[in-house]
């Protein structure tokens, strides 16, 4: 594996990797001055999020033990989840770099990859264009024993086509009119959804491009969507308001997750989706309550 110093050479030169280097760019060049001091001044443990309701990330010791036990939550759900013949869906969605995979990794890492699966799919193709907009996500729903763990979804249409204007306002309004059809069938028909939103705020979505600039590990997770995103942010703040209050329901509702700090981020994923699903062997005082000063609606998006 590679070290982090010899990572910092590497990601010196690579023609073939435009986006690096245009974050540093931005940071230096056209970021608003508030965030680069922000990030400048930024030490080691701090959360950059002024309105956080903590001010260090989780401590490792703590963040492990809880984790520990999720994962063994986790490993129950599934083996109910297979012998009993559920469905489960999980929608991971936020602003880029709000931490999705990393999360999604957590969920996974001790699941058999048979039953819990990623579903990451990559733009329309052509035909996939002409369809009707759900077409291709219907392909990927679970059978019986099945979790799918969606890396974006159909949530594509109402905030980042939205920004960068992939798909016209009729077609957003259809994909709105159509959406409480679509998902109430996923109750109708037994099968569980759960909806997460990663929330992160301007300064530490930077702060994560720049680390993954600087880690030639993570370049792959650099896109022109990113870069293009980031003179956006405030095109994405009311297309993402304007989707997540118009699909929060009873029936399919958001869980917005404040994911500054990924740690308690992602163990607060874990238990809203183990207490999503009703399963033998679930052990509600072990999980622990989500925190309610990072887990809520879309009342909790700043
Ligand atoms: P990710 O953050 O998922 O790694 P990107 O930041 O590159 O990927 O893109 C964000 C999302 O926008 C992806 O789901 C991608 O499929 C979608 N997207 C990119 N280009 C288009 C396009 N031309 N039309 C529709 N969707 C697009
Ligand atoms: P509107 O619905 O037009 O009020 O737009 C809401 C937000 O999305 C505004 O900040 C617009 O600038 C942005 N927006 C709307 N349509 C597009 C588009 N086609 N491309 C880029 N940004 C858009
Ligand atoms: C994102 O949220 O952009 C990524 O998918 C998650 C990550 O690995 O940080």
């Amino acid at each position: 594996m590679a070290k982090k110093s010899e990572n910092k050479a590497l990601a010196t030169d690579h023609p073939d990797l435009p986006y690096v280097g245009a974050i540093t760019r931005y940071l230096e060049k056209d970021a608003p001055s508030d965030i680069r001091k922000t990030i400048k001044k930024a030490d080691k443990n701090g959360i950059l999020s002024k309105t956080y309701p903590y001010p260090e990330e989780m401590k490792s010791k703590d963040y492990d033990a809880h984790m520990e036990l999720l994962q063994l939550q986790l490993v129950r759900m599934m083996r109910d989840v297979i012998h009993t013949g559920k469905r489960v869906v999980v929608l991971f969605e936020g602003r880029d770099a709000a931490g999705k995979g990393g999360t999604i990794e957590r969920v996974r890492e001790n699941l058999n990859p048979r039953s819990a699966y990623i579903v990451a799919l990559p733009k329309p193709n052509e035909r996939e264009a002409g369809q009707w907009y759900f077409q291709r996500y219907v392909d990927w729903l679970p059978a019986q024993g099945e979790i799918a763990l969606f890396d974006r979804s159909w949530y594509n249409r109402g905030v980042v086509e939205k920004v960068f204007g992939f798909s016209t306002d009729k077609q957003r309004e259809t994909f709105f009119r159509q959406l409480p059809h679509f998902e109430g069938m996923f109750a109708d028909d037994g099968i569980t959804l759960v909806k997460l939103w990663l929330s992160v705020d301007r300064a530490e979505q930077l702060k994560r491009f720049l680390d993954r600039e600087k880690d030639p590990l993570k370049h792959w997770k650099l896109s022109s969507i990113d870069v293009d995103g980031l003179a956006k942010w405030d095109d994405y703040t009311a297309a993402i308001h304007d989707t997540l209050t118009r699909s929060h329901s009873h029936v399919a509702p958001w869980t917005v997750i404040r994911s500054d700090d990924k740690r308690r981020a992602r163990i607060a994923a874990i238990q809203t989706i183990l207490h999503a699903v009703d399963y033998v062997g679930r052990d509600d005082a072990l999980i622990g309550r989500p925190d309610p000063q990072i887990v809520g609606g879309p009342e909790l998006l700043s």
